[in-house]
């Protein structure tokens, strides 16, 4: 197995315990041309629960996500995206360097349709002030700086729409504060127009810190599935979700 240079010097330590994890897939992927080994999805996946969790519930490691639930393009959205090195994170970056389209759309769909149970919410160890900066932000948007309304796009229940919006609910707070970060720095990218890169701009670090507070603290809905496609007019075009 070939490892790039750069990966290796940077995430040695991961990537040891890809090879280890990712041997799953790679098991997977040379059973497609030998079909006499076996091959279900949970083989395929096994690679990845180590750190996404056994039905991708996500950890408790506060940077690795929750993919449970989340609408299929969006999750191969991602996958293409770090194939494509619009989002940056070496062990995803070189995971799926090797995978084919259908391949990944398989995965995403299979993760997709998981429904394992939410984390417990976390508890807020922000003021209350900064709790209800975020609530607001969320809920309602902040109009003197041409914020919009978080759940305008990620719906009331903030469990997403489909095809390509996903939900909020269900992660850490630490990632939130990265994904929203990554995107104000450049280094997340989505299909232009990139709607996020603009609303994440628009928020201030205490912003980042207050919404992504807020939304860790909240419960997942009784029903946690993604609105519909075109359920709601989202306020700012993205290039992921057509209307
Ligand atoms: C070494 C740990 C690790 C392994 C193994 C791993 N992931 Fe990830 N994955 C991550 C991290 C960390 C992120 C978030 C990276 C970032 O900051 O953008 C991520 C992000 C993702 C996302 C985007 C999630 C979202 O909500 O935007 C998808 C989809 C995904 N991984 C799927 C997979 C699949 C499928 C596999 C197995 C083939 C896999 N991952 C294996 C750590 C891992
Ligand atoms: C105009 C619609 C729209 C609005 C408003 C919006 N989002 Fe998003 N959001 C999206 C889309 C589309 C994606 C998927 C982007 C992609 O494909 O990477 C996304 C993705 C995200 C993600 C990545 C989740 C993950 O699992 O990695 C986070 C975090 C996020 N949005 C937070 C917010 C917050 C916080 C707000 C409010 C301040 C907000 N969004 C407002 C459309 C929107």
């Amino acid at each position: 197995m070939e490892l790039r240079v750069s990966s290796r010097r940077i995430f040695r330590p991961l990537l040891a315990l890809l090879l280890i994890g990712g041997a799953g897939v790679y098991s997977a992927a040379q059973a497609q041309t030998q079909p006499q080994a076996p091959d279900t999805m949970e083989q395929r996946v096994q690679g990845c629960t180590a750190c996404h969790g056994s039905h991708g519930q996500g950890t408790d490691n506060d940077y690795f996500p929750r993919l449970a639930g989340k609408p299929a393009q969006y999750l191969y959205n991602q996958l293409e995206n770090f194939r494509a090195g619009r989002r940056k994170y070496p062990p995803m970056n070189y995971l799926v360097t090797y995978l084919s389209d259908d391949y990944l759309r398989q995965i995403a769909t299979y993760f997709s349709e998981q429904r394992p149970p939410y984390p417990t919410p976390a508890k807020p160890t922000v003021s209350n002030d900064v709790i209800a900066r975020g609530k607001q932000i969320v809920l309602n948007g902040d109009q003197s700086k041409n914020i919009p309304a978080c759940a305008a796009c990620h719906g009331k229940a903030l469990t997403g729409m489909e095809p390509a919006i996903p939900g909020l609910v269900g992660l850490h707070s630490d990632y939130i504060s990265a994904q929203l970060g990554a995107w104000r720095s450049g280094t997340r990218h989505a299909i232009a127009p990139d709607c996020m890169h603009d609303i994440a701009s628009r928020l201030t670090d205490a912003d980042v810190t207050a919404v992504a507070a807020w939304l860790s603290t909240q419960p997942a809905p009784a029903n946690p599935v993604p609105a519909p496609a075109r359920s709601m007019k989202t306020p700012l075009a993205c290039g992921s979700e057509p209307q």
